[in-house]
C-alpha cells in the first residue's frame, strides 16, 4: 500500500515536471518553420491584400523590416492605419502606407490598381493574403459568392491589373496564400457561385483549390518574365479568420498553446517572398517553408485552363 502510494506520489511529481520540460519542445515544433533568409529588401515595393489583422499584417511587418516600401491594401482604412502606425513604430521603417481595396468589388479593384500604377513605378512582391472564412451566403458586389468572389476571383483580377508593373520590375514575385483546406475542394462549374447548394465549410475549400489552380496556370504563362508566382499554407494560426464561426472562435481561444501565432504563420508567405533559393522557383506549394503535397485536383491541368478561361468570362477581361 506504501509503495502504491510512494510511486503514485513519484508519477504525480515526474509526469508534470516532464510536460513542464517537454512544453518549449512541443511550442517549436508546433511554432513549426522559419524563414531563415535574412535578405534587405531596401529599394523593393511590396503590396500586401489583407494587411491589417493577422497573417498579413505580421508578412507586412517582417519585409518591412527587411526595408521594403509597404503598400497594405485594406478594405477598412482605420483598421489598415492601425496596422501602419504598429509596423512603424516596431520596425522604423516609416515607408508603410494604406491604400483602400475591397476585394469584394470589382470597382474598388480597378480603382486601387488605376491608383498604384500611377503613384508607384515599381512592384517586386505581390502578396495576396487577404481571406474570408465560413461566413454565411453572401454575394459580392458583382453578384459571385463571397468565398469565390474575395479569395479567388477579387485576386485574380488584382493580380491581373498589377502584372504588366511586376513584369517591368522583375525579378518579382507573386505570392498566394492557399490553405490545407484545399484538400477538401472541388470547382465545382456546374455552380460555381454556390447558389443551388451552399456550404459554407466547402466554399472555403473551394475557394482555396481555385488559389492553387491560379498559382499553377500562372505560373506557366510567366514562364521567361522573371516573375514567379507560389502559393502556400500558413499552417494553423490564431488569426480573426475564426470571426464568422463563434464556435470554432471559442476553440481557437482555448488551445492557443497549439497553435501558431499571426508571426509564426507568416514564416512562409515571407519565405516564399524572399527566400533566394526560390528565385525560379514557381508553381509550387510551400508549408512550413518547404514544398508540400497538392491534392489531385490541384494538380489538374484541365480544371486550371478551364478554371482561368470561366475567371477571366466572369470578371469580362482578356487574359492569355
Ligand atoms: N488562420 C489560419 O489558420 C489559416 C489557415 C490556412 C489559410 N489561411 C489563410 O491566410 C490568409 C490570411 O488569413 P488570416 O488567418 O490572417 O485571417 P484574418 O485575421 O481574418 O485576416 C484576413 C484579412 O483579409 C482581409 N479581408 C477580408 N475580406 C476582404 C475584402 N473583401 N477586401 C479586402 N480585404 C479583405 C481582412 O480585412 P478586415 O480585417 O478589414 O476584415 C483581414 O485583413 C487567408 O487567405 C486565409 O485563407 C489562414
Ligand atoms: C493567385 O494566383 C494567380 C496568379 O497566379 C491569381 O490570378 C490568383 O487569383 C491569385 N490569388 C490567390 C489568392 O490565389
Ligand atoms: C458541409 O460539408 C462538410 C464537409 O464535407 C460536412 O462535414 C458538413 O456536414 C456539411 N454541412 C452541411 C450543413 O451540409
Amino acid at each position: 500500500m506504501l509503495a502504491f502510494l510512494g510511486s503514485l506520489l513519484a508519477l504525480s511529481v515526474t509526469v508534470p515536471l516532464l510536460v513542464f520540460m517537454a512544453a518549449p519542445y512541443i511550442r517549436k515544433y508546433i511554432a513549426g518553420g522559419v524563414c531563415k533568409s535574412t535578405v534587405k529588401l531596401n529599394g523593393k515595393v511590396a503590396v500586401i491584400t489583407g494587411g491589417s489583422t493577422g497573417i498579413g499584417k505580421e508578412t507586412a511587418k517582417d519585409l518591412a523590416r527587411r526595408g521594403a516600401r509597404i503598400i497594405l491594401a485594406c478594405r477598412d482604412m482605420a483598421k489598415g492605419e492601425a496596422a501602419a502606425c504598429e509596423i512603424q513604430t516596431s520596425t522604423g521603417n516609416q515607408q508603410v502606407i494604406v491604400k483602400k481595396l475591397d476585394l469584394a468589388d470589382t470597382k474598388s479593384i480597378r480603382e486601387f490598381a488605376e491608383n498604384f500604377l500611377k503613384e508607384e513605378n515599381e512592384l517586386h512582391i505581390l502578396i495576396n493574403n487577404a481571406g474570408v472564412m465560413m461566413c454565411p451566403y453572401s454575394k459580392t458586389a458583382d453578384g459571385f459568392e463571397m468565398h469565390m468572389g474575395v479569395n479567388h476571383l477579387g485576386h485574380f483580377l488584382l493580380t491581373f491589373l498589377l502584372l504588366e508593373r511586376l513584369k517591368q520590375s522583375a525579378p518579382a514575385r507573386i505570392v498566394n496564400v492557399s490553405s490545407l483546406a484545399h484538400h477538401g475542394g472541388k470547382i465545382r462549374f456546374h455552380d460555381l457561385q454556390s447558389e443551388k447548394s451552399y456550404n459554407r465549410t466547402l466554399a472555403y475549400c473551394h475557394s482555396k483549390l481555385a488559389n492553387i489552380l491560379f498559382t499553377r496556370e500562372l505560373a506557366k504563362r510567366l514562364q521567361g518574365t522573371g516573375v514567379t508566382v507560389n502559393a502556400l499554407h500558413p499552417g494553423s494560426v490564431q488569426t480573426e479568420l475564426t470571426r464568422h464561426v463563434p464556435l470554432v472562435d471559442i476553440i481557437w481561444r482555448k488551445i492557443t498553446f497549439f497553435l501558431k501565432t499571426p508571426q509564426e504563420g507568416a514564416q512562409t508567405s515571407v519565405y516564399c517572398a524572399v527566400a533566394e533559393e526560390l528565385e525560379s522557383v514557381s508553381g509550387k506549394y510551400f508549408s512550413d517553408c518547404q514544398p508540400a503535397y497538392v491534392s489531385a485536383q490541384g494538380r489538374n491541368e484541365e480544371t486550371a485552363k478551364q478554371l482561368w478561361k470561366v475567371s477571366c468570362e466572369l470578371l469580362g477581361i482578356k487574359w492569355d
